[in-house]
């Protein structure tokens, strides 16, 4: 367990808005800071931002808390990791942050898979070396691989023979279930038997450098894949891993951008062209996780997937998702020439390769080329269609001689006057300008709209209590009845914090419910969150508490009354309710009179 004092020393240094800053884009918006909330499939930043509290709320999915459990879900670690996270991001020092945290379930579950993956890994990489693996190094020396580049990336040989690999991980007390989990082990025969057999291997790793699983390439001509790739695991998810990232991230910051490829092979041809900031998708597909991910990195991506049309094709999708999330990027200019890095290499060499690489074109330029392309321009339709599919990539172009200059070459292409091209856009961006100009509307809660009057009562009783000791002591002395089961466990959780403090703030409170072992903490911090971005309610005092309280007991004796009035007439005839009903109201009168 870390020091409750370090977890409030390291929170007092940090600022929210720079941490958060750290993981994704934050826009200053009057006093407060918004994000494109990254919990959720967010179009608009949802996601509320206080400097003043600390604290971070997204309105739309609800997910809330402080620095470090936005840190902890974002990395999806324990409290605790993410509280060395934190530490490590503002460069904080205590060594009493170095002792060994526990590990969430989660982590816990999954150790003995990275062992395994570990294990192996070594085992892959001695046979490259070894006699077994001559095929292999062969194969890799041709391809101009040499044992620096080996060694760097840690590539190795999986034995022909499918058993051996298998059971010397049993050697090294791994568990068959381990190995298989992994996705390394297939049945034949009624035999564990390694998929990768005969192939040279390349492991692929997360974003903390740690071997999940792996990718391996054929070395001749058969028939067969060219690769085999680890299946999704408990450790493995295709969506998340971007290869090369630990590495890159190490070198990115200095290097001012990070290149992103289609293969690794890419990845090391660039290496060895004296490029280490350089990354890959491993095919084309790209992810929102991995475009956060590349965003993390905060320089410039500089795309460059392959020159075939999939890869263009691809191009055009991260362009959307990279402008969607704020990621800063550029294009290496591709033409008809060879398919990807790793082929220029091999075939002009290196100086050429790296001047290949430093032709950085924009969003509008890459689109130039690309319709210009793929489109035939022969009759008026597809002319047309030329201008209609670039009106997206004109939009936000905000420099005017620019656009001038984009227009000019349209009209060339395509032929077309220029001024039918500027009245093309101006009614484009009439018509799409709804989606990206919505302001956020922070006001509208959708569940609180539904809430009912008790709830809305003990909503702003707990908020007291958020801010109030007076209203703690109004509480435990008048035991004030909650319905609200989140709101009931706030108070408790309040109650509980002050028997060990005098005081108390609500990122306090976040942490030590955050660290609790409470199965509904999520919801908890988020709804603690939520209420503390409330500015409406009025500041404690006696005569609110009193009012509070009373609506809270007048409330609760109305719903039990439904609620006695409901069972009285379940099941029973229309006739039958209606009598009930007048008995009910007869009796209310009554008491209205006797009051
Ligand atoms: N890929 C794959 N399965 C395939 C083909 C490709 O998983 N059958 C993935 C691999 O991760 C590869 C990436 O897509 O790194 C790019 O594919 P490709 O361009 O075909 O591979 P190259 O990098 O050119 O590999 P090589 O030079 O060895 O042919
Ligand atoms: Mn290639």
């Amino acid at each position: 367990m870390i020091d409750q004092s370090i977890i409030e020393d390291i929170l007092k240094h940090a600022d929210i808005v720079d941490v958060i800053s750290s993981y994704i884009n934050v826009i200053k918006k009057g006093r407060n800071y918004v994000a494109v909330c990254p919990f959720h499939d967010d179009k608009n930043p949802s996601m509320m931002i206080s400097k003043e509290k600390q604290i971070f709320k997204c309105f739309v999915c609800g997910t809330g808390g402080n620095a470090i459990t936005f840190i902890q879900k974002y990395e999806n670690i324990s409290f605790e990791n993410a509280v060395k996270k934190l530490a490590e991001l503002i460069g904080y020092k205590d060594a009493r942050l170095n002792i060994k945290s526990t590990a969430s379930k989660q982590e816990e579950a999954n150790a003995p898979l990275y062992v395994t993956c570990e294990e192996l890994t070594k085992f892959y990489m001695m046979t490259l070396l070894a006699k077994e693996g001559e095929e292999g190094k062969k194969y890799l020396t041709e391809r101009f691989i040499d044992d620096e580049v080996i060694k760097q990336f840690r590539i190795g040989f999986c034995p022909n023979n499918p058993l051996i690999s298998i059971k010397y991980l049993q050697a090294k007390n791994c568990t068959l279930k381990d190995i298989e989990t992994i996705g390394v082990a297939g049945h034949s025969n009624g035999q564990y038997v390694d998929k990768n057999a005969g192939r040279v291997v390349f492991p692929l790793t997360d974003i903390n450098g740690k071997v999940v699983g792996y990718s391996a390439r054929k070395i001749n001509n058969s028939d067969e894949a060219k690769y085999v790739n680890s299946p999704e695991t408990p450790l493995f998810q295709k969506g998340n891993i971007i290869y090369n990232y630990a590495n890159a991230k190490k070198t990115a910051r200095l290097d001012g951008y990070c290149y992103l490829l289609e293969g690794f092979m890419d990845v090391i041809a660039l290496y060895r062209a004296g490029v280490k900031s350089a990354v890959a998708l491993m095919g084309t597909a790209l992810t929102m996780q991995q475009v956060n991910l590349l965003k993390r990195l905060n320089v410039e991506i500089r795309l460059c997937l392959d020159s075939d049309n999939p890869g263009q094709m691809a191009t055009l999708k991260a362009i959307e998702l990279f402008d969607k999330s704020n990621v800063k990027y550029r294009i290496v200019r591709r033409s008809n020439g060879p398919k990807d890095a790793d082929e220029i290499l091999d075939k002009y060499g290196k100086e050429n390769l790296i001047k290949w690489l430093n032709i950085l074109i924009d969003k509008v330029q890459f689109a130039m080329n690309y319709f210009s392309r793929t489109n035939p321009l022969n009759t008026i339709d597809e002319r047309k269609r030329f201008i209609l599919d670039f009106l997206p990539f004109l939009k936000n172009v905000n420099s005017e001689l620019e656009l001038e200059e984009y227009i000019v070459n349209i009209a060339k292409i395509t032929n077309f006057d220029r001024k039918v091209i500027t009245n093309a856009l101006e009614k484009y961006k009439k018509n799409n300008t709804h989606e990206e100009n919505a302001n956020i509307t922070l006001d509208i809660h959708p569940e609180r709209k539904a809430l009912k009057r008790l709830q809305l009562t003990e909503r702003m009783f707990v908020y007291q209590m958020l801010y109030s000791k007076k209203a703690l002591e109004f509480y435990k002395d008048k035991d004030v009845p909650l319905s609200n089961e989140i709101f009931s466990k706030i108070a408790s959780y309040i109650m509980e914090y002050y028997r060990n403090h005098e005081n108390m703030t609500i990122n306090d409170l976040i942490n030590s419910v955050a660290q609790s072992g409470d199965k509904e903490k999520d919801v908890i911090v988020s709804s603690i969150t939520e209420l503390s971005f409330e500015n409406r309610y009025p500041e404690c005092s006696n005569d609110l508490l009193n009012e509070l309280y009373s609506i809270i007991q007048k409330e609760r004796a109305k719903e039990y009354d439904n609620f006695i009035f409901e069972e009285s007439t379940k099941g029973k005839s229309d006739v039958e309710q209606l009598r009930i009903l007048r008995e009910r109201n007869i009796k209310k009168n009554a008491q209205l009179n006797k009051k």
